[in-house]
């Protein structure tokens, strides 16, 4: 399958942040065929997408995500993580089935695709029915199963988190013309006790698979960890070998310097959560320190629940602004490098090279942004429209892979009254 973005704006987010006006571009099945000069042969064989008075741009990955936490969207608000985690979200998650994850999963891929998001970094359980959703919609995840476990000890060999763990890595790695991939996750210090982690990290090792983790994310697990630990957050789990694997770290709100230098050290992404970090009052993340530093910094919404949006554009905005206002200094974090920790450091996170820009051979995982609009208007620079002015709403069309999978408010591979049907119940049932 061809397709011919004729006459758009390219946004490529490439290292030289290339705009390109008036731009065509060809894509063949999966990939970025050619850019500006495409040959009359193909333009023939093409299908022809107008997008003058559009942007086009690489698809958002979306780096920190629980997708079927759409379900407690609005349900438990206002209140500090702890209340708010085991209060009120554990014990209703207790009540989830694998439909309820399914259809949740769904939920949250359909918010995404119509705001731009083209790949997301997840962790939850009833994996099986979350992959489901993932081939089923066609978008792109790295998806874990979030295990917990307390207990200390040696032997965890029958632990059944960590038992499923392994069956879905082995099972969904590279699934789905390998627009899935797996990874493991231990779900944050205060949940896993050190023995647990060790176990986890050694299972992920044996399959060469990656990690997502919730780190340093409050003050409260920050303090708890140096009376417990006598060490930080990262310091614990770098000692415990589990950076030594590629990872992910969600939030690092309290990380000190001697924790990014560390971070550094193991090239660990850090998933920056803004919105959810405000929400919850968790604190705001050392994140120009750490760009500084050279680490790589992407962008993610967290839950719906503790946001309330999957909206990549919102945590963009806020990545720009909020260490502008927090730290006094407008010259922190430019609108081009908020939009690179949502493309091409999503894609870095990921550990995908050919993704996260508009250039020839790189995955056609790609956005049309409709700048017929009144917020759009001067376009004086389109970088900065995108960042301070643009809304999740103003995405008209979403491919991943080469598909169109979401065009003008119609999903070409989800049954939207079937999602509201199936939620309506789920609502019904649970709550
Ligand atoms: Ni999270």
């Amino acid at each position: 399958m061809k397709y011919l973005f004729k006459n758009a704006l390219v946004v490529t987010m490439n290292q030289k942040s290339e705009v390109l006006k008036d731009c065509d571009v060809l894509i063949e099945n999966d990939h970025i065929k050619a850019i500006g000069n495409i040959s009359d042969e193909d333009k023939e064989k093409a299908h022809v997408i107008e997008a003058s008075g559009k942007l086009l741009m690489p698809g958002l990955v979306n780096a920190h995500s629980h997708a079927p936490m759409t379900l407690l969207r609005n349900y438990a608000d206002d209140m500090d993580l702890q209340t708010w985690l085991f209060e009120h979200i554990f014990p209703t998650e207790d009540k989830f089935t694998g439909h309820d994850i399914h259809i949740g999963t769904m939920l949250g891929i359909m918010e995404m695709l119509a705001s731009g998001t083209t790949s997301f970094i997840d962790m939850y359980f009833y994996m099986d029915d979350m992959a489901r959703a993932v081939e089923e919609s066609g978008i792109r995840a790295q998806l874990s199963r979030g295990v917990t476990n307390p207990q200390t000890g040696s032997d965890f060999s029958e632990d059944k988190k960590l038992l499923e763990s392994i069956e879905f890595y082995k099972k969904w790695n590279g699934a789905a013309d390998g627009r899935i991939t797996g990874a493991f996750a231990p779900h944050a210090i205060y949940t896993c006790s050190p023995e647990y982690i060790r176990a986890v990290r050694d299972a992920a090792e044996k399959l060469s698979a990656p990690i997502h983790v919730h780190v340093d994310e409050t003050r409260v697990e920050h303090e708890d960890c140096l009376k417990q630990h006598g060490k930080t957050p990262t310091k614990h789990l770098y000692d415990l070998g589990l950076l030594d694997l590629k990872t992910v770290a969600a939030h690092c709100t309290w990380v000190t310097e001697e924790d990014m230098a560390l971070l550094k050290e193991k090239q660990v992404t850090i998933a920056h959560n803004p919105a959810s970090n405000l929400k919850l009052a968790s604190g705001v993340a050392p994140v120009p320190e750490a760009l500084k530093l050279g680490i790589n910094v992407a962008l993610g919404t967290d839950g719906a629940s503790s946001n309330n949006n999957l909206n990549l554009f919102e945590e963009i905005n806020l990545a720009a602004f909020i260490h502008k206002g927090t730290r006094h200094d407008p010259l922190l974090i430019s609108a081009a490098e908020a939009l690179t920790m949502a493309t091409a450091n999503g894609a870095k996170a990921l550990g995908m090279h050919n993704l996260g820009m508009v250039s020839e051979g790189n995955k056609a995982d790609l956005i049309l942004v409709d700048l017929e609009k009144p917020h759009f208007k001067p376009l004086h620079n389109p970088i900065s429209a995108l960042a301070y002015s643009a809304q999740g709403a103003d995405v008209c069309l979403t491919m991943v892979d080469g598909r169109i999978l979401y065009q003008d408010g119609e999903y070409k591979t989800i049954d939207k009254e079937k999602v509201w049907y199936e939620l309506d119940k789920i609502v019904k049932r649970i709550f």
